[in-house]
């Protein structure tokens, strides 16, 4: 690499412009902050002649990623596209060819993390994706860097902005037609929501955050998962009465086997932090052997908010770039998880609501024996 690193991104949709506007516009700040000078080499979208917006005017875009991956003149690829097709190709294809990479896709490292891993290891780059669970909150470097010395026991949070916006707008009287239309006006939804309403999306997430807490090899598919679809207004009503509100939680704790998770709509008691957010806000409880319980909260969506934790990862791969080392988070090998198991299937039940898990903090430190078992 010459002195100045050479920066591709890929995808410049709700993220990616976000992410475009930044690196072209606030330059000086940026390269003062990673201590290295950087070029855009290009950016790839998929319609070249689509209207951008005016402060991306003049910017590189093309319509051959490929190539662009391909540019010797590249160091760090930004993929900013999703999804598990084009996407995972292009991600592949830049780190076998030494190129580090900054991910906001988090399909692609659910259930290709480890793989896509030990492919960043064996090539000696990095693959950096904090975007990816959660948005704004930095809960990837907190379990990478921060509880790095601890030992991770169990997880658990609201991490889609699409079933909490929906499950409000029930709270305020919507049916749930009304509120999923509701949250794709607002932006929440897509306009194909079932990734969201069947809890798939949070079982990525919950996926990503146990390959990363537990350094278990989970891919999300193994993740149990019921989604929200089937909330009646009448459920969410009577649950309002008796203090709760419902929301889609992801759980997950460390057994000697591998793992507890499960993702699932659980009684929430109205003043706990999962049952603040209306919209995009997440909220997520790590308990750590020596730290304890500690509770992240903060936009787990949108443009800016995700384009800061995709900023983030950039900063971090240019100053590895800048000091020929690269900081390789996220390398180190995954374990086989022999048992995933549900994480909610024994938990008590409110008599009125039977067929919703009440949620309590206390059943992340139950698996606390378990826990130092495992690590032991
Ligand atoms: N949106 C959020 O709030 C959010 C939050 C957290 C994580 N994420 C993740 O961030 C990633 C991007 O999401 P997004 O909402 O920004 O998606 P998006 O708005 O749909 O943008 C996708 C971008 O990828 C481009 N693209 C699609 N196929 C391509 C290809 N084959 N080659 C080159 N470019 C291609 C599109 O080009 P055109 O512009 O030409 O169509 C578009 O610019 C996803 O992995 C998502 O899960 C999003």
């Amino acid at each position: 690499m010459d002195c100045t690193a050479g920066i591709a991104l890929l995808g410049c949709g709700t993220v990616g412009a976000n992410v475009a506007r930044r690196l072209l516009h606030e330059r000086d700040a940026l390269e003062r902050r990673s201590g290295i000078r950087y070029d855009v080499r290009g950016i790839a979208v998929r319609d070249a002649e689509k209207p951008r917006r005016d402060d991306l005017g003049g910017a590189p875009f093309t319509r051959d990623a490929r190539a662009l991956v391909d540019d010797a003149r590249v160091d760090l690829v930004v993929e900013c596209i999703g999804g598990t097709g084009e996407a995972l190709e292009l991600v592949e294809r830049a780190l076998d060819r030494g190129r580090s990479v900054v991910t906001a896709n988090k399909d692609l490292i659910a259930t290709h993390g480890p793989r896509l891993r030990a492919l960043a290891a064996s090539r000696g780059v990095s693959l950096r994706y904090e975007a990816a669970a959660c948005g704004a909150i930095p809960i990837v470097r907190m379990l990478d860097d921060a509880l790095a010395g601890d030992a991770i026991v169990a997880l658990a949070g609201v991490m889609n902005g699409t079933c909490t916006a929906i499950l409000s707008a029930m709270e305020a009287g919507a049916d749930y037609a009304d509120a999923l239309a509701h949250a794709q006006a607002c932006g929440y939804a897509e306009a194909d929501p079932s990734a969201d309403v069947d809890g798939d999306d949070a079982a990525h997430k919950l996926a990503l955050l146990i390959q990363l807490a537990f350094g278990l090899a989970v891919i999300s598919p193994r993740i149990r998962r019921s989604g929200i679809a089937q909330i009646t207004k009448r459920e969410i009503a009577r649950a309002q009465m008796l203090g709760y509100r419902i929301r889609l939680v992801a759980a997950a704790a460390r057994t000697p086997q591998g793992a507890l998770a499960e993702v699932a709509p659980v009684l929430v008691r109205a003043d706990h932090p999962f049952a603040q957010g209306r919209g995009p806000e997440n909220a997520v409880r790590v308990v750590a052997r020596d730290a304890g319980g500690l509770v992240f909260t903060g936009n787990g969506a949108g443009g800016a908010p995700t384009a800061s934790a995709v900023l983030g990862d950039i900063v971090t791969a240019l100053r590895g770039l800048r000091e020929h080392r690269d900081l390789a988070a996220h390398a180190l090998p995954l374990d086989a998880a022999l048992e995933i198991a549900p994480f909610f299937a024994e938990l008590p039940r409110h008599s009125e609501l039977p067929r919703y898990a009440l949620w309590d903090d206390t059943l992340l430190d139950a698996p606390v024996s378990l826990a130092s078992q495992a690590y032991s």
